[in-house]
């Protein structure tokens, strides 16, 4: 009996989310029939690999996918306009979607899933034909308190974020590439992706403020963290800032817990936790960095102290690969699920 496979389209398929969404399909054997690529008018005609053929970049038009025969997955990473454009267009011809954008994240009846964490959540995707894919620093942060919030009841957490330039799409990689040599060579420095300067410079802003002070990225972490662990009453406040990083989300994280805990029994805990990996042996220089997670599968954790000023208090740090685990691999995680247990 032949297995049987799934045909799937990318939406976004030429970007730095949807490149490696197409190498980590081929990466972990995804029984793909057909695949169909979708970017802009740009990217037309582009041909992108994949199993040892290549593979033509269509326009998103609803002339084109209506040409696509039996699309049963649509994996997007094109942004919120096309996500809320595009996405009910394939969810009426029964395709189901797993949206990388933030446009339905906060929608009661979407799912917001991190399979390690609320695997179950999956179940809902009938609701819309359509799943949601975290904000690449809410899935790593969720992954690390899970556990913690199930075996100590969080109280608070407060997370500061490092975010790499790839956060912004290969645009914003560039920007970083192009100042930094323009730096070296006396050229005129081009600011366009991000607020200021983005080349040996650390700006505490990205997306744009709300109007209670807060970032929308900030306000992203925050309300998808409460969706995500179904806790809607926990504290969490967040200041995300943008580094001149290429690859990987930092994170320094203090968590207080309602019921007590020592150092020793977290780091079992999280060794113990799918998808995790405690790196941390600070008298011999270990702890994860941007370099070690570039690549990986795993978000790596660290740098794990008492907090000595609350009674029971955490700091760690945790390290994951954005374009990976933030994004996706996580959807690709998502779709192994709906093929194997949910379709
Ligand atoms: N980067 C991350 O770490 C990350 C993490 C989580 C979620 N996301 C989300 O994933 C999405 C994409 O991010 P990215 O980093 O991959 O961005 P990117 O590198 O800038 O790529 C954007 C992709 O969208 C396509 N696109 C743009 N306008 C389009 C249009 N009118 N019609 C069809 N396709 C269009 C682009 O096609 P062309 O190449 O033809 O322009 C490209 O394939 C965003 O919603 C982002 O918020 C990103």
């Amino acid at each position: 009996m032949s297995t049987p496979s799934w045909n799937i389209a990318i939406i976004g398929a030429t970007g730095l989310v949807g490149k490696e969404m197409v190498s980590i399909l081929e990466e972990r054997n995804f029984p793909v029939g057909k695949l169909y690529l979708f970017a802009s008018e740009k990217s037309e005609g582009n041909l992108m690999p994949f199993q040892q053929k290549s593979h033509r970049v269509q326009k998103l038009t609803p002339e084109n996918i209506e040409r696509c025969k039996n699309i049963d997955l649509a994996l997007f990473s094109a942004g919120n306009e096309i996500s809320k454009k595009f996405i009910p267009l394939f969810a009426e011809r029964g395709t189901i979607s797993i949206d990388n954008s933030s446009a339905f994240r906060m929608d009661p009846e979407v799912p917001l899933v991190v399979p390690e964490v609320n695997y179950e959540a999956i179940s809902q995707f009938k609701n819309k034909n359509m799943i949601s894919n975290p904000n690449c620093s809410t899935v790593q942060l969720v992954q690390v308190l899970k556990p913690i919030h199930d075996a100590y009841r969080i109280k608070r957490v407060v997370v500061s974020t490092y975010q790499s330039t790839s956060g912004k799409g290969k645009e914003g990689m560039e920007e970083l590439s192009q100042q930094t040599v323009a730096l070296f060579t006396n050229k005129d420095l081009k600011v366009s992706e991000f607020p200021h300067q983005i080349a040996f410079n650390c700006i505490p802003h990205i997306d744009s403020f709300f109007n209670n002070g807060y970032t929308f990225e900030e306000m992203k972490v925050i309300l998808e963290t409460q969706k995500i662990l179904n806790a809607p009453q926990l504290k969490v406040s967040a200041t995300c800032v943008r580094i001149p990083t290429f690859s990987c989300h930092g994170e320094s994280v203090n968590i207080e817990t309602y019921d007590p805990f020592t150092v020793e029994e977290v780091v079992t805990l999280l060794s113990q936790t799918k998808g995790i990996k405690v790196v941390d042996d600070p008298q011999k220089n270990i702890y994860p960095t941007n370099v070690l997670g570039t690549g990986k599968n795993e978000t790596f954790v660290g740098r794990l102290r008492p907090d000595v000023t609350v009674e029971h208090g955490l700091n760690l740090w945790i390290i994951s690969d954005n374009l990976r685990k933030g994004a996706a691999l996580n959807a690709v995680q998502i779709s192994e699920a709906l093929i194997h247990e949910f379709l």
